[in-house]
């Protein structure tokens, strides 16, 4: 095997995968933004079952931070994220430079309409809008015949999923399960912000989402009495506030009143101390 490529200039990154394919090899992307723990490592190993070749995108895309969040201090570990990669299985680290991503001229963006203003769009404008547009450069950059992104984000996976059938990506896409703790928080490169109190509380979120599976699972079909299950346990954690707990259809990322599956049910909370943001959901009655 011969020792994972680390490139950081998007004609090169080009180049090198259209060798690839002209060498009969498929490439599978995965695009991150760093700070890579075994929720990233799990989609390499996705990507590395359905392609020859495995590309992970390193970059923190200024364009999907809000001006009051934490782009400057998102972690950015490369070398010691370049050895996990390598470690994974990965073959290329894409990492361009902010300014060959985005020259000072840059004008386009892609904004996906509707599923975009609920959930997670409407606590952070604009953010869908720099995701999509990231990751259709990364596709036309790195041309992959798969891609793969994690359920934990799961509105970003019905963007990405949208955008790609409205603009004819000719990406298969495969979206990976949640990797957790063992106490059941998500992993998440913003889990490190949390103070130890905040840490303490974090596994309530997946506590709330795993009562609603239950009650889905013995029949309940209210929104409203499902939402309750997971307010419940969230009202148990006195180091975070709730933005929202919704359960919302899969295609439209509307508010459902009676889940006919399946159904995502979403909590979004923000820690009093450290204001981190966290994210997480199931799916009820049905997979992505
Ligand atoms: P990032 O937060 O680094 O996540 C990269 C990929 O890892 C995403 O597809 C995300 O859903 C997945 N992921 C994160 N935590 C996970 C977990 N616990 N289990 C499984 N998968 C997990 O998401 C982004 O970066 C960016 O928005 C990006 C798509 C790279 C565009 O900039």
């Amino acid at each position: 095997m011969s020792p994972m490529k680390i490139v950081t200039n998007p004609a090169e990154m080009k180049n090198l995968s259209i060798t690839f394919q002209r060498a009969g090899k498929t490439v599978g992307l995965v695009p991150t933004m760093g700070a890579l723990h075994q929720g990233h490592v799990s989609l390499i190993k996705t990507a590395q079952r359905h392609c020859d070749i495995v590309v992970t995108s390193i970059f923190v895309n200024p364009i999907q931070f809000g001006p009051a969040e934490d782009f400057s201090k998102y972690p950015r570990p490369f070398e010691s994220d370049c050895s996990a990669a390598e470690q994974s299985g990965c073959d290329v680290v894409f990492a361009p430079a902010q300014d060959d991503m985005y020259p000072s001229d840059h004008a386009t963006y892609v904004h996906v309409e509707n599923i975009t203003s609920a959930l997670c769009g409407a606590a952070r404008p604009g953010h869908f809008t720099g995701v999509a547009t990231v990751v259709l450069k990364l596709f036309n950059i790195v041309s992959p015949q798969a891609a793969v992104f994690g359920q934990k984000d799961a509105q970003q996976c019905l963007v990405i999923r949208r955008m790609a059938r409205d603009l004819n990506c000719s990406v298969k896409l495969l979206f990976a399960p949640t990797v957790r703790e063992e106490d059941g928080l998500a992993m998440s490169s913003r889990n490190s912000y949390l103070s130890a109190q905040e840490r303490r509380d974090a596994p309530l979120l997946y506590a709330g989402l795993s009562s609603a599976v239950d009650l889905y699972e013995s029949g309940e079909r209210s929104a409203a009495r499902l939402r309750e299950a997971i307010e419940a346990a969230c009202r148990r954690a006195t180091q975070f506030s709730v933005e929202y707990v919704e359960i919302v259809d899969m295609n439209t990322v509307s508010p459902l009143a009676t889940v006919r599956s399946p159904a995502l049910a979403a909590v979004a909370v923000r820690t009093n101390l450290t204001k981190t943001r966290l994210i997480d959901n199931v799916v009820l009655g049905g997979t992505f």
